[in-house]
């Protein structure tokens, strides 16, 4: 229950952004163009783009994966499925994705669609005033969600724990990034690759099934 309402909160933390800053990075919580590319670029080294693919966005916002792949992945079919807990966000998207064909837009409670792929940026960063044994138990349902769903792999990225922990903003979640990657190698039984080092004070962990 707990996790529940803290899950509320959320949606409606990241509802009122979009509200205030429309289908914008400033409204998913981001600061710019460039670093939400950037993220984008670390959690698709995931994908093989020699051939065409399924993916759950999972935290979508306004569907700034889809614009992205589009521009950079043109000749690539790739079926879209983006999930959000913000009814804000979903409506956001689905104004703005509403004539590509492709794409399929949904409430996170309605869950994931079985792809070879799921993605996430950004969902595990703000837990407002969440304990952290209850966002630790989001984290890993969300984790196991995304594995169940995912056929090849998923990928998720964490904000860096800061190097002198009290200058770290109480209404974030800070990770280090062995602590995720061996439990989704012992827990969930993948194989993992840590990303760092491309600019932000973030990791992006890939996650392949193996064999
Ligand atoms: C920082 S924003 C990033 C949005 C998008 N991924 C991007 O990079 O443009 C995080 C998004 O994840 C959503 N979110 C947070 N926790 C989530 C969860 N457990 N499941 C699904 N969506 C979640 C929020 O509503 C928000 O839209």
């Amino acid at each position: 229950m707990a996790q529940e309402s803290l899950l509320a909160s959320i949606g409606g933390y990241y509802s009122e952004k979009v509200r205030e800053h429309g289908a914008t990075p400033l409204g998913v919580d981001w600061s710019c163009v460039p670093t939400q590319e950037m993220r984008f670029v670390q959690l698709l080294k995931l994908c093989d783009f020699s051939e065409d693919f399924s993916l759950n966005d999972v935290g979508c916002g306004y569907g700034a994966l889809l614009q992205f792949l589009k521009r950079r992945y043109r000749r690539r079919q790739i079926q879209y499925f983006g999930t959000d807990l913000s009814d804000g966000m979903i409506a956001a998207a689905s104004r703005k994705w509403r004539s590509h064909p492709s794409a399929r837009f949904s409430l996170a409670s309605q869950g994931l669609q079985i792809s070879d792929y799921s993605v996430a940026s950004g969902i595990f960063n703000v837990k407002l005033n969440g304990a952290n044994e209850a966002w630790d138990a989001i984290i890993r349902n969300s984790l196991q969600r995304m594995r169940d769903a995912s056929r090849k792999g998923f990928a998720v990225n964490f904000l860096s724990a800061p190097l002198n922990p009290e200058s770290g903003i109480a209404e974030l979640y800070f990770a280090e990034p062995e602590h995720w990657a061996g439990y989704c190698e012992r827990q969930l039984n993948t194989e993992v690759e840590i990303v760092r080092g491309y600019g932000l004070k973030e990791f992006t962990l890939l996650m392949r099934h193996p064999g």
